[in-house]
């Protein structure tokens, strides 16, 4: 069977899988009809809706379990498609978009009047990105609307960086799941807020505060308490179901050279980091940040799984360019078990 699916397959390779374009005509014909799709995206996994069908939106909160106040994500072709969904687009949103689109970076932007509650949380503002993955590309190119998307997990667990991810926590509930192989960056993107005065960063990621600030001319804050549901208010969040606990070098190395008798741990160690454990898993991590992120939310789904009473994380360098990766270990570590608040 031919089809029209345009798949850019430089961008293919550098995935390195094979994609079947029938699944892409299914996934629209599906989106068409109101219902889910799981895509892959360079950053995580996502679980899109058409983005202006609100049966298909409450959808999403369903299978995920996510409260209805807080606003998803609208995937886009192309840039202009802002125009869409958001009311006043400055300067610095195109300019963004211009630098790093497709790519991971969502642009917080005032929106059109006709956007769904259930997109915004009720909120004034919509999140929107293009993603850079070919076979988002592929499918948002063929499909004429946003798809809204959070990450194709549980509320507040761990996010999705393979199909077998999303298939295991959200099979049940998503129709179609497009198989794009591992994640390149691997943690959600980065989040700019360009609806106040200066540019507001909510949510680190793979463009780097340094970057943005070389494109806008100024460096972005980064966004208070106070900012209307912004990702990781609440105490916890991409959380594993066992403990996480992070503990610098020393103290790892002494907790499981004491401890190991009696509990089982799955580690997360930099890779010069001494085992000195019995039982349980010891992985060895990445020194650079980029790569790091590309792996970590694989190995905590393993280590989640192998039923430890604990995972203990060495605490990554308190460097510019592990800001990501400390924010997601930072917030998977505060678990409240009073509350078991989350967030997604
Ligand atoms: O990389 C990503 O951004 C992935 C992929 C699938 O694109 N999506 C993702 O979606 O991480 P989600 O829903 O898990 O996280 C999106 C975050 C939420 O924490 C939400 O609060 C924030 O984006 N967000 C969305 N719209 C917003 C808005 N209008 N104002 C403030 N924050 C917003
Ligand atoms: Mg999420």
């Amino acid at each position: 069977m031919t089809t029209e699916i345009d798949i850019n397959t430089e961008r293919l390779e550098s995935h390195r899988f094979d994609l079947d374009p029938a699944a892409i005509v299914q996934a629209i014909s599906e989106l068409n009809s109101g219902n889910l799709v799981s895509f892959p995206t360079e950053t995580v996994y996502g679980i899109g809706a058409d983005a202006e069908n609100e049966r298909a939106l409450r959808k999403i909160f369903t299978a995920k379990g996510r409260p209805a106040d807080h606003p998803l994500i609208v995937h886009l072709a192309e840039a202009a498609m802002m125009e869409r969904y958001a009311r006043y687009i400055p300067e610095s949103a195109w300019l963004l978009a211009e630098h790093f689109w497709p790519g991971p970076l969502t642009l917080i932007l005032r929106r059109n009047k006709h956007v769904s509650d259930l997109v915004t949380g009720g909120q004034d503002t919509v999140g929107l990105r293009i993603p850079s993955h070919p076979i988002a590309l592929a499918l948002l190119s063929q499909f004429n609307r946003g798809i809204a998307a959070p990450s194709a997990n549980r509320f507040g667990r761990i996010s999705p960086t393979t199909a077998d991810h999303v298939r295991s926590e959200l099979g049940q509930s998503v129709d179609v799941i497009l198989d794009g192989g591992s994640c390149s960056v691997g943690l959600e993107s980065t989040i700019v807020d360009l609806t106040s005065e200066s540019p507001r960063l909510l949510r680190p990621g793979g463009i780097s505060r340094a970057m943005l600030a070389e494109v806008l001319g100024v460096r972005p804050t980064v966004g208070d308490a106070s900012a209307p549901r912004t990702p990781g208010q609440l105490a916890s969040h991409y959380s594993p179901q066992t403990p996480l606990r992070l503990a610098e070098k020393n103290t790892l190395e002494r907790i499981v050279e004491t401890q190991s008798d009696r509990y089982t741990f799955g580690v997360l160690a930099l890779n010069n980091t001494e085992k000195k454990m019995k039982g349980g898993c010891w992985v060895s991590m990445p020194r650079s940040a980029e790569l790091y992120a590309r792996d970590i939310y694989a190995r905590l789904h393993e280590l989640d799984r192998g039923g430890y009473h604990m995972i203990l994380v060495e605490t990554p360098p308190a460097t510019k360019d592990w800001d990501a990766v400390r924010d997601r270990l930072n917030r998977a570590a505060a678990i409240d078990f009073n509350t078991e608040q989350k967030e997604t």
